[in-house]
């Protein structure tokens, strides 16, 4: 954890690195919430880890401390190497300092000024000399929009003006960008194409980012690792196939993703990490992947995806789960269709391919391999 001075992009191996950061407030009235709560973090150049998390749960304050925008109560941070904040040591440094730009959900453009000024004037404030105009253009031929430079704010769409915005955040070459829901107030199909040259952008210029969404697809599209926010801690992060397919906690496999939910008591724990569980649908099994079978009588929660529950025909693969129900509600979703299916005691929901489309008050039978089922203790939400 030694702390150096070296400023060129690329000589740190992480970009960004945050240490037991805190942060609190008082809200008024007294009462204390802890917004961030001891934070360890490191990110090298070139990676994007999105920050994922339900309403309050501390993504925009980490990112503020990040910035420079609000002051930690504990905790260390470098970036590019450079210590930027330290509690211990009495550092820290005023935003304009850190090798960051940030971008937010409102565009936060001057209105008085064209597109080519908003940017030119965030070029000029981080001190850039040199061919500023090339600078200022190649940024908004970089996010698709050289034929605006001259029109102002008020005469562009959304999209237009949070490419402006990208612009600005792009042309002074951050090492680090710091995202803040940039994506929610454009609609969706500009949403999505953004969402792409988002990424692509960061491939070519390799900058370190941190993006915060509570926009799950957004996460596993825009990600290299994605963390899982819960009460201002980050609880797993990972790539996001590897969160989605192994969640840490009940917490993270039902906030990513969709998830059936079932409330289960062990009857029997077989050899091989192969436990049986009694169901609203009867008596289930599930390969524990890793970590000690629970005892039985002990309650747990299963979770199963939606599209891991597969309607069958006939056969049936060897040792998997079988349920029989009827579909009370059948969606047509494009290219999959959302069934609810009544089964036994409970409501499976279930995700299938569009080929054979079942119909309300059809009967069904469901399989899943019990190496889909995901056990949880009751008490690990
Ligand atoms: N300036 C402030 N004063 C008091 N409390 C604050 C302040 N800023 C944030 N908080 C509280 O800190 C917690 C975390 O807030 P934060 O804005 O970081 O959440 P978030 O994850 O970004 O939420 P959202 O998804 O709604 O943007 C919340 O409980 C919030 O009420
Ligand atoms: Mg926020």
């Amino acid at each position: 954890m030694t702390p150096t001075q070296a400023q060129d992009r690329g000589t740190h191996p992480q970009m960004v690195q945050v240490w037991n950061l805190k942060k609190g407030f008082r809200r008024r009235g007294g009462e204390h919430v802890t917004a961030v709560n001891d934070v360890t973090l490191a990110i090298p150049a070139g990676q994007l880890v999105v920050l994922l998390g339900p309403s309050g749960c501390g993504k925009t304050t980490l990112l503020r401390c990040i910035a420079g925008l609000e002051h930690p109560d504990a905790g260390r941070i470098e970036i590019d190497g450079k210590c930027v904040f330290d509690s211990d040591e009495g550092i820290r440094l005023a935003p304009e300092h850190r090798a960051v730009s940030m971008m937010f959900q409102s565009y936060a453009l001057w209105p008085h000024m064209t597109a080519y000024k908003n940017v030119e004037y965030a070029v000029k404030a981080r001190g850039f000399s040199g061919d500023v105009e090339a600078r200022v253009v190649k940024a908004l031929t970089q996010v698709g929009i050289p034929h605006l430079r001259d029109q102002y704010p008020s005469a562009m769409s959304g999209g237009q003006q949070q490419r402006v915005a990208l612009a600005r955040s792009l042309a002074v070459d951050p090492p680090v960008v710091l995202f803040d829901e940039p994506l929610s107030n454009v609609d969706a199909k500009v949403r999505d194409q953004l969402r792409q040259e988002l990424v692509a952008m960061q491939r070519a210029i390799r900058f370190a980012g941190v993006y915060v969404t509570h926009d799950q697809l957004e996460a596993m599209q825009l990600a290299d690792r994605m963390a899982i926010m819960e009460n201002g801690r980050i609880v797993q992060i990972d790539a996001p196939m590897s969160v989605y397919r192994h969640p840490a906690s009940r917490y993270v496999a039902c906030f990513v993703g969709q998830a059936n939910e079932i409330e289960a008591t062990v009857a029997q724990a077989g050899p091989g990490g192969r436990v049986l569980l009694d169901t609203p649908f009867g008596r289930l099994a599930a390969a524990m992947d890793g970590g000690a079978s629970p005892a039985v009588g002990a309650k747990a929660c299963l979770v199963v995806r939606p599209e891991d529950v597969k309607p069958v025909q006939a056969s049936v693969p060897p040792g998997h789960n079988v349920v029989h129900g009827t579909v009370q509600v059948a969606m047509f979703s494009g290219a999959h269709v959302e069934y609810r299916v009544r089964a036994a005691q409970g409501l499976l929901h279930v995700r299938s391919d569009n080929r054979a489309i079942l119909a309300e008050g059809d009967a069904v039978s469901l399989a899943f391999d019990p190496a889909a089922v995901h056990v949880f203790p009751e008490a690990g939400r």
